[in-house]
Order: C-alpha cells, then structure tokens, then sequence
C-alpha cells in the first residue's frame, strides 16, 4: 500500500469517526489542544485566501455564564439569524432531514408526534449539549456566500482535527439564530455575520444521544458522470 492510500485511510477513518455529538462531559480541553485544532481548520482553501474566519471561543464559566444567558434569550426574543436559515426542506432533502431528527428522537426515546418532548430535545442546543467549549464563527458581510463558504470548510477541518484528538463537536444553526444576542453578547461588530456555533468537548460515549449514525446519500445520487 503505497503512503497516498495510508493517508486516505487516516482521513476516512477521522471522517468515519466523526459525529455530531449532543452529549458532552464537563472537563475541558486542554488549551493548547483547542490552539491546535484551530491552527489545524486554518489550512482549508478560502477564495483569495481572504481566511474569513473569526472565532469567540469561551471556556470554563465563560461558557456557563453564556449557556445561561443564551436560554434566557431564547425565552424572550424570536429567532433573527445574520445568515437566512433555509427556506424549506423539500424532496430528498426533507427526507435526509426527517431520518436524522427521527433517528435523535428514537435514541433518546422521544415518542414520533410528541412535540413537547421533541422540542425539549431541540431546546438542549441552548444548554450547548453540557458542552465546556463553546466556538461563535462569523464571517465578513462584505464576503457574502463565499465567505460563509469558507468557514463551512473552516468547521469540517475544525471536527476533523478535533476528531484527531478525542475531542467530539457539533456545529450549531440553532445558537446563530439569536444574532443580536450573540454581537451584543460577544462584541462581534456589525460588519461581521455571526454563521454558526461549534460546541465541543469530550463525548459522553454512553449517552444514547450519541448513539446513533446519520447515513449518506449513494454516489450516483449525487454526481453526475460525464464520461
Ligand atoms: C452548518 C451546520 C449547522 C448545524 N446545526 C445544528 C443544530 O443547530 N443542532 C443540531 O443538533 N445539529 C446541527 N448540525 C448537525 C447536523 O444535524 C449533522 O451534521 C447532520 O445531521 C449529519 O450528522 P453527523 O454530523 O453526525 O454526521 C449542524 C450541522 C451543520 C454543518
């Protein structure tokens, strides 16, 4: 096996082992462990290399006096992302979506139709999953789609390299929903959109939240060949 294919192994085994994680142990991530995933996501491609990405990482009872302040603020102002969230899930998309919700729900023991206790799980967002990090992304507005494009390969190499050290994650629309919230909270200015929370830490391994796995669409579903 020649070193290409050992790479790709190493990647696919960190990609494989990557999940969303939505249970977290309390004790934190060494920082010098957190600065090397950070400088790791640095290395993904941005257009002109602009690097858009700027991060607000809390630790300790930074993270828990945010926790605390988020839930307060979901209690009494309405969603308002910077970023538009989608506008529907329709088709295979909806479907994709539906097997993941109903797959968290049947894990954690959330009965299909039983909305207050769906909407209890989805609310554990704002407890950021007991995480003890918390990582706020925004980027330039001025940089528009493409800067956002940017940073989503920001977040991949982010849990990539997280995954790399035993550190799990999850990126978080439900936290960019409240973008008011978050410039006041974190002082991030105006000309900046805030896309997306990454809440990481340690995996609570036997929580059943993390017990199971999303699924992939088949290849030929989503490429077409031209040969
Ligand atoms: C940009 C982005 C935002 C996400 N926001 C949330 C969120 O707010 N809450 C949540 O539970 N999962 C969120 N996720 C996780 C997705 O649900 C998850 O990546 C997807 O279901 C595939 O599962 P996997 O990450 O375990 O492979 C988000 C993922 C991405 C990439």
């Amino acid at each position: 096996m020649g070193g290409i294919d050992l790479h790709l192994d190493a990647l696919n085994a960190l990609l494989t082992q990557r999940h969303s994680c939505r249970a977290f142990r309390s004790d934190p991530v060494p920082r010098e462990q957190i600065e090397q995933i950070v400088t790791s996501a640095t290395r993904v491609p941005s257009w002109c290399n602009a690097q858009p990405w700027q991060l607000t990482i809390t630790s300790g009872t930074e993270t828990d006096h945010f926790r605390e302040a988020l839930q307060r603020e979901t209690q009494q102002a309405s969603p308002n992302p910077d970023l538009p969230f989608p506008t529907r899930y329709s088709g295979v998309y909806q479907d994709r979506r539906r097997a993941c919700g109903w797959a968290l729900y049947k894990a954690v023991g959330v009965e299909k139709g039983d909305r207050t206790a769906s909407a209890q799980q989805m609310m554990k967002n704002y407890t950021l999953f007991g995480a003890p990090h918390c990582a706020i992304l925004s980027s330039p507005t001025e940089l528009g789609p493409y800067g956002a494009m940017d940073c989503g390969g920001f977040v991949t190499a982010f849990a990539l390299a997280a995954q790399a050290l035993g550190v799990a994650s999850i990126p978080q629309a439900a936290v960019a929903a409240y973008g008011p919230f978050l410039h006041r909270y974190f002082d991030i200015p105006d000309d900046r959109i805030v896309l997306c929370a990454i809440s990481f830490g340690y995996p609570d391994k036997d929580h059943p939240a993390n017990s199971f796995r999303t699924g992939r669409a088949a290849l030929d579903d989503i490429v077409d060949w031209r040969e």
